[in-house]
């Protein structure tokens, strides 16, 4: 039988977006460095997408870039605080008098001495998208209580009713397909984590890219590559540019394939962009059920970290 807390893990998303602990930076700052490796690196790519008043270099490796210094603002995110990549660039930072934060439920970093958000333990990392990414983007964005609720609503209404997106698992699954997925600014990134969550709930390899790249190298292939059909591909729609919803069409029809389309719903970009993340979520739980592997099951990941402990 399949084991449901992912399922009860997912239902936590729309409480999260209400989540309003921030940080309070008092000093000057000239770039951001955010560091993280997988569920928590995902939170650095998305915000980098989000705030362009300042550079934002995100880091999912063991070394802090060789411009950090005092005026660098250094954000480690790591749920459970025990990441050796995430720990190592942390360190670096403290020697090199950085500005350093960072937002954990725990583990090695809560004890490192700097200003830490600590966020509610006991989830997957994964799972924990909203407690992370929250606290930065208050930190740095005005995210209105109005968008937090609409968020929270349209959340609300995708744990009750997750039909469409059990259909694209259906359909991903019947044809054993790979899934590439295609988003755009400011989404890129949400069509990386729909990649990862394929990975770590699903168990299948995926892929993604964005609009415009793609048109520029992907769109050689989509219609000609070896096993064709062997593909899956899931183009976000709803762009603000209209130039890249050109893009999208024109690149189906050029192709001769047709795109599984995932209109952004919503009224902000915040609430589009959970729309998009929890999509994404279910439908890899849903493939996770269909393929009847765990979702929740990461043992290989864990594994991988104690014989390098
Ligand atoms: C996601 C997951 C991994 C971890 C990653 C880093 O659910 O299991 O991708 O996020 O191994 O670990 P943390 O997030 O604890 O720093």
């Amino acid at each position: 039988m399949l084991d449901d807390k992912l399922l009860r893990e997912l239902g936590t998303l729309k409480d999260q977006v209400r989540f309003s602990k921030k940080f309070t930076i008092d000093k000057d700052f000239d770039n951001v460095v955010v560091a993280g490796m997988g569920g928590s690196g995902i939170v650095g790519r998305i915000f980098s997408e989000l705030y362009s008043e300042k550079p934002v270099e995100v880091v999912s490796d063991y070394q802090l870039p060789k411009y950090a210094n005092d005026r660098t603002l250094v954000i480690g995110v790591s749920y459970s605080g025990n990441t050796e990549e995430t720990i190592s660039v942390l360190n670096q930072a403290q020697k090199n008098n950085c500005i350093t934060v960072a937002i954990t439920s725990g583990g090695k970093i809560s004890g490192m001495g700097f200003q830490t958000v600590l966020i509610p333990g006991g989830l997957q990392p994964r799972s924990s998208l909203g407690y992370m990414l929250m606290p930065i983007l208050s930190t740095f964005l005005d995210i209105t209580n109005n968008v937090r609720d609409a968020t929270f609503e349209r959340l609300k209404n995708m744990d009750e009713d997750h039909s469409k997106e059990e259909m694209l698992a259906l359909e991903i699954f019947k044809g054993q397909r790979i899934p590439v997925i295609m988003g755009f600014f400011p989404f890129s990134w949400v069509a990386y984590r729909w990649k990862t969550q394929f990975n770590e709930n699903s168990k299948i390899m995926a892929f993604s890219n964005y609009f415009p790249e793609l048109n520029h190298n992907e769109t050689m292939a989509i219609g000609d590559t070896f096993r064709r059909d062997m593909f899956e591909y899931i183009a976000f729609r709803g762009s603000s540019n209209n130039r890249i919803e050109k893009r999208i069409e024109e690149t189906s029809k050029i192709t001769g394939v047709d795109f599984y389309q995932v209109t952004a719903e919503g009224n902000s970009i915040i609430e589009k962009l959970f729309f998009l993340v929890h999509y994404g979520d279910y439908v890899s739980y849903h493939l996770a059920k269909l393929r009847n592997v765990d979702p929740q099951d990461v043992s290989k990941i864990e594994l991988l970290k104690k014989r390098l402990a």
